[in-house]
């Protein structure tokens, strides 16, 4: 790694220790009111807030320490249930936008309330009850992030309805995120996975970002010796598919 990549990724590092600060007065301030005074429901809506977004800067800083590592080419191998890192990657999504579904996530003990908690966000999980509880061996951050970021624009870009289908095919995990937006022409399938490149804004609506994700998402998934296609054109939707190899562990 060259020098000033390891400073900048030294610098994205260190905003872990005052973020984690940060959480725990807040933390406190919210779970003690013995040692710091009751707080007002406005004050406590403010808290909370403040601290949804504490957890999105974490999550943010483990994504740019993850892409760095994926940059280097190194993979963590681990064993974890499909239904993990699905209810995460949500978790994450919603606690952004509506943290009352990711409340709901949190308490699902089943497959099917699970689903009937995303169907009340148009959001569509398509996966059986088997493949759902099964352990699978891959770098679980990764696959974290590939997923999160998918499910991200497909939120962000859909008229109403997002679908994610999980399936396993000759010993990989296939992960298909569609939704019902404007979708993208083809003469742009390749730049989308450009760095900074964003198919202009009036043919999408305004929608703020920074044409980084599929970039990123990219590099991780071939990192992983997967491979994504996409299928869509102008007014007809947008589905990638992700192919992920799985590993014995
Ligand atoms: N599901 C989708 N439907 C329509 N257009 C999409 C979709 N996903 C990506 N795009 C287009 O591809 C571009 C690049 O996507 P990418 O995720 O890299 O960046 P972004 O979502 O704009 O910003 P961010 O860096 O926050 O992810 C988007 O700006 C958008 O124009
Ligand atoms: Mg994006």
């Amino acid at each position: 790694m060259g020098r000033e990549r390891i400073k900048i990724d030294l610098l994205i590092h260190d905003l872990k220790v005052p973020i984690a600060v940060i959480e725990a007065g807040l933390t406190s301030l919210l779970r003690r009111p013995e040692k710091y005074g009751a707080v007002t429901e406005k004050q406590e809506r403010v808290f909370k807030r403040a601290l949804r977004n504490t957890k999105v800067l974490q999550a943010l800083v483990n994504d740019a320490l993850e892409l760095g590592r994926a940059r280097e080419g190194i993979v963590n191998y681990a064993r974890f249930q499909v239904s993990d890192i699905i209810e995460q990657a949500l978790i994450e999504i919603f606690d952004l936008t509506y943290d009352d579904i990711s409340e709901k996530i949190k308490t699902c003990s089943h497959l099917h309330q699970f689903k009937e908690v995303l169907e009340t966000k148009d959001v569509h999980l398509i996966v059986d009850e088997g493949l759902w509880c099964e352990e699978i061996c891959q770098d679980e951050a990764k696959v974290r992030q590939i997923l999160r970021n998918l499910l991200n624009n497909a939120l962000k870009y859909r008229r109403s309805r997002v679908e994610l289908k999980v399936d396993k095919k000759d010993n990989a995990i296939l992960f298909a995120v569609c939704d019902d937006g404007e979708g993208i022409p083809a003469a742009y399938h390749k730049r989308i996975f450009e760095c900074y490149f964003q198919v202009n804004s009036t043919e999408t609506g305004s929608v703020r970002g920074h044409g980084l994700g599929l970039a990123g998402v990219l590099v991780l998934v071939e990192d992983l010796g997967g491979r994504m296609t996409l299928e869509s054109d102008q007014g007809q939707g947008t589905r990638f598919v992700v192919e992920i190899p799985l590993k014995s562990c």
